[in-house]
């Protein structure tokens, strides 16, 4: 079968540590199933993975991509992207995604567990519904389960280009709460509109209003105009920190505005089966910056190293 994969990890050059060819389709395991994968999307996480640093492949080649979209059975389906809970991890049972251990889908077929393939949204194409499966589960779970977030309410998202930011655009404005959005480039915060946010500032800028959540996911660059944006009582998501893992934080505000600050990462089974019929229900189509061959994937990964994407970069499989 055809696959994207990599064998030797390069911490400086990631993209060109990418290989495509002719790898053997994999045994299925007891309780797992073989998917004619259709599409598939690039994360940051990919990008990790060829940096060498959070994947151990394991010496021989290791196929990238957490996700997928494909036929099960004679089912289409979208691809729960995580593994079953290890014992005695000192994470979260749902934070070990399948291309850490071997099981990527960049791939002609991948082999996953059976119990966590859900029927893919009919509406949507293949790259579409390959879209969903890592940056909207962390945005379904950081806006719904952490935040619990209401219609009616305020949600601020910092950085306007990535999968969860432009997940959580479209999954809070289906649940009829307002978004505001930052960026740096005055091009994506045009893109932030036309995707359906009602407001869009330059990264950094006083928001108009303290709000009800904010969805952190850049890091130090934003975490204190975060904490400085939130209402009394008002909540943080944190999923990521592209820009490092440690921010400062004016704790007098914390107390004195009695912040709550979640930590959330991925999803669980039932979020993902959630947000697959969510999507289903509100007729939501993910925003795609492009999708590519996968004998281009290299072209796709170097738009994500960039930063210049806007929505997801997808894949076409077959
Ligand atoms: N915990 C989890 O389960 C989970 C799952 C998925 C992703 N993540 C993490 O979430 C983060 C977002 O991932 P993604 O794939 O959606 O998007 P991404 O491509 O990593 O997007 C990065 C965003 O960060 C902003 N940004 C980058 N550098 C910045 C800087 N110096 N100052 C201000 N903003 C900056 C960009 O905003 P502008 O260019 O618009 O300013 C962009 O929208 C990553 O750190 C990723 O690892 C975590």
């Amino acid at each position: 079968m055809r696959a994207a994969y990599v064998t030797a990890p390069s911490a400086d050059d990631p993209v060109n540590a990418i290989e495509v060819g002719d790898l053997d389709v994999p045994e299925v395991p007891g309780g797992w199933c073989r998917v004619d994968v259709h599409a598939g999307a690039l994360n940051m996480h990919d990008i990790w993975m060829l940096r060498g640093v959070a994947a151990a492949p394991g010496g021989g080649p290791s196929v990238i991509g957490s996700d997928g979209a494909g036929v099960c059975d004679g089912r289409e389906v979208l691809i729960y992207p995580v593994l079953p809970a290890a014992g005695g991890s000192k994470a979260v049972p749902h934070s070990v995604l399948l291309s850490d251990r071997g099981h990527g889908l960049l791939a002609e077929q991948a082999v996953v567990p059976a119990a966590g393939v859900v029927p893919k949204p009919a509406h949507l194409t293949w790259e579409e519904a390959a879209s969903l499966p890592t940056a909207w589960l962390t945005a379904y779970r950081m806006l719904f389960t952490k935040a619990r977030v209401q219609a009616g309410q305020t949600v601020l998202v910092q950085g306007a280009g990535g999968g969860v930011s432009t997940a959580v655009i479209a999954l809070a404005k289906a649940a009829g709460a307002s978004v505001l959005v930052t960026s740096r480039s005055e091009a994506k915060r045009e893109r932030a509109v036309e995707a359906g946010a009602d407001a869009a500032l330059p990264t950094g800028e006083r928001v108009p209003e303290l709000v009800d959540v904010v969805i952190e996911s850049v890091g130090p660059a934003t975490f204190e105009h975060s904490a400085m944006s939130a209402r009394a009582g008002g909540t943080i998501v944190v999923c990521g920190a592209s820009t490092g893992f440690t921010a400062s934080l004016n704790l007098a505000r914390l107390f004195a505005r009695e912040i709550t600050i979640h930590g959330s990462t991925m999803g669980t089974p039932e979020e993902f089966a959630e947000l697959a019929a969510f999507v289903g229900r509100h007729r939501i189509r993910p925003v795609i910056d492009s999708t590519v061959e996968l004998g281009d994937v290299r072209t796709a990964a170097g738009r994500m190293l960039a930063g210049d994407a806007f929505g997801k970069l997808c894949v076409a499989v077959r």
